[in-house]
């Protein structure tokens, strides 16, 4: 036989003895909500929820959770703040975090979450502080509400006036 031969017949029998994995493999990540990670139990959802709650997340990041004292139904939670925080920072606005974290696989969320820095009122230093327990929690429970939604507004640096309502915040004290 001439090298070629042997070369292609090398690679149809490689061929055929990965094709079977490939499509096993295949189907076990379609079936599986993503490579590394488990179905959320119903214990991390509750954990999570409780995450969530106790985490005054939805206080920015809800709109009308703090006016109607929490009453906002949980398919509403976390599709981001419209109300704009303004200050020496500019303006910002609370992302919708279904958005968010449909993008992310939840390692990479645990990365995000504990090393994240951002502007103002945005608690990042508290984020960065919580387990990877209960930031896959978070996640799995985030997770589940859907991706729903529209990101909130951009960013928008000092000196541009918002055309929605914001909260001024003061300048720090020197
Ligand atoms: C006091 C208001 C406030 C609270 C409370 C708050 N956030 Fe935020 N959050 C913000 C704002 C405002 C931003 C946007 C900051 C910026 O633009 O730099 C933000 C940004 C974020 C981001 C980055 C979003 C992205 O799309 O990249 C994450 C993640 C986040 N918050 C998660 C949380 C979680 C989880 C909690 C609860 C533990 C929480 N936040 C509590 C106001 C808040």
């Amino acid at each position: 036989m001439r090298p070629r031969y042997v070369l292609l017949g090398l690679a149809v029998t490689l061929a055929c003895a990965v094709a079977p994995w490939v499509v096993v493999s295949a189907a076990a990540q379609a079936a599986s909500p993503g490579p590394g990670a488990t179905p959320p139990g119903r214990k991390d959802l509750d954990r999570g929820r409780y995450l969530v709650i106790v985490g005054g997340c939805n206080d920015c990041h809800t709109d009308g959770y703090a006016p109607s004292e929490g009453k906002v139904p949980e398919s509403a939670w976390l599709l981001g703040g419209g109300l704009g925080f303004r200050g020496p920072w500019g303006t910002t606005y609370a992302p919708n975090l279904r958005l968010t974290l449909s993008k992310m696989r939840e390692a990479e969320w645990v990365t995000y979450a504990q090393t994240l820095k951002t502007r103002p009122p945005m608690p990042w230093f508290n984020l960065n502080a919580m387990t990877v327990s209960d930031l896959r929690a978070m996640y799995r429970f985030v997770k589940s509400l859907g991706p729903v939604g529209q990101p909130a507004p951009p960013y928008m640096p000092p000196g541009q006036e918002p055309n929605q309502p914001y909260l001024q915040w003061p300048a720090p004290p020197r």
